[in-house]
């Protein structure tokens, strides 16, 4: 009887929480509570744990009741301008080639996911809360679209870059216009260029504006339901505030791509045409073009294509091409040391006079940069 009386009493503690939670309509402390009933009632009652724990299941996979009909993105007040792209299909989205550790951070998220139910069952929140770092064009909306089609979710996107410049006045009510929205729909919500808001709020340039707008977007972050994702993205994860940087569950910091990746990128660009293409330039490529960024290493191997196709030249040849044309509008320097390193890469398979004519060079020249690589 005792044992049953500080039981209920552990369990009744719950309650206010609770009840708050609900008048509040803070659906993640009331999800927290709920999550917090179902660890404290799983052995004395076990059919009310379950039956709260199915409602929490249902509530985050977006079933039933829980589903929300025919929600329209929310519009600008003023201007009516979309606030919101929503994309509910996304198909045949790729995804990014990352190293082994990017890999297994992103295999761990999308395991949390896929088992958010079970998670919830045990009491556990799984992770909602992303955010991508990374340079210009290492993947990070690559990988938010991937992930909406890997998880079967709706992706919507909100450039907080575009929204802030033309709507300061209107940020902070369109934020929690957008984060309501998101919150009944079962979706991804990826903000992109979060940078623009995140900003410290000690910034000497912060005006009392995005001081409101950064306590108004860490409100609806606390407040972040499980069955929903919130996605951000940004190239200067410097910028952010430590505030918000806490709320987010998992960080994932994109690298520019390695000789390994940099193959592995251009292996996929170039499909079953892969097989004419020699070891050995494949190899040079990875070397030549690591640490630049994917993005810029698909366009290279796109045109490398074309140029295959358009001029009907070898790929081996029109890849080499491509890359003195990159790196002649890079800088010239690099053409003599590219020409060495093909020599080196390719020995008798590619002449002189052929380097010389890819490159635009003279022989003489070639020869002197072919001579000056060996002697360094
Ligand atoms: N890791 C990657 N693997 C393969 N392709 C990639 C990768 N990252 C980027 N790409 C290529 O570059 C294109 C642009 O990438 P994406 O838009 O995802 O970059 P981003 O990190 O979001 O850049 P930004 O900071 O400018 O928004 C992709 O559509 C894809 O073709
Ligand atoms: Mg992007």
């Amino acid at each position: 009887m005792r044992k049953n009386n500080i039981i209920e009493q552990s369990w009744a503690n719950d309650l206010p929480a609770l009840v708050e939670a609900g008048l509040l309509e803070d659906k993640k402390n009331l999800e927290l509570s709920a999550i917090s009933l179902v660890r404290r009632l799983r052995n004395e009652f076990p059919d009310v744990a379950k039956g709260i724990a199915a409602v929490l299941s249902g509530y985050s996979k977006g079933n039933g009741a829980f589903r929300s009909v025919g929600v329209s993105p929310p519009a600008d007040r003023d201007t009516h301008a979309n606030l919101l792209q929503v994309d509910d299909a996304t198909r045949g989205a790729l995804k990014p080639v990352f190293d082994a550790r990017i890999e297994s951070e992103v295999a761990r998220f999308v395991a949390e996911r896929e088992r958010a139910e079970e998670l919830l069952k045990a009491g556990v929140m799984p992770a909602n809360k992303l955010l991508l770092t990374g340079a210009p064009g290492t993947g990070k909306t690559m990988l938010a679209t991937w992930l909406a089609q890997k998880l079967e979710m709706k992706i919507a996107v909100f450039d907080l870059a575009t929204s802030l410049s033309s709507l300061l006045g209107n940020t902070g009510l369109n934020i929690k216009r957008i984060f309501s929205y998101a919150k009944q729909e079962s979706i991804i919500l990826f903000l992109d260029e979060f940078d623009a808001i995140a900003k410290r709020r000690d910034d000497a340039t912060d005006v009392g504006e995005l001081k409101r707008i950064v306590n108004v977007l860490l409100k609806e972050m606390e407040s972040w339901p499980s069955r929903s994702i919130l996605i951000a993205a940004t190239n200067h994860p410097e910028l952010l505030d430590p505030a918000i940087y806490r709320r987010f569950d998992s960080c994932v910091s994109l690298p520019l791509p390695d000789k390994e990746q940099v193959i592995a990128i251009i292996a996929r660009s170039l499909g079953e045409r892969l097989d004419t293409v020699s070891p050995s330039i494949l190899d040079l490529l990875g070397e030549v073009l690591k640490g630049k960024n994917a993005s810029e290493i698909v366009l290279y191997s796109n045109n490398a294509i074309k140029h295959h196709l358009i001029n009907e030249m070898p790929l081996d040849e029109s890849l080499m091409t491509t890359l003195l044309d990159c790196a002649r509008r890079e800088n010239s320097k690099k053409i003599g040391i590219l020409c060495y390193a093909m020599k080196q890469a390719l020995g008798s398979k590619i002449s002189v006079r052929k380097l010389a004519e890819l490159s635009g060079l003279s022989t003489t020249t070639v020869q002197y940069h072919i001579k000056k690589g060996v002697k360094q």
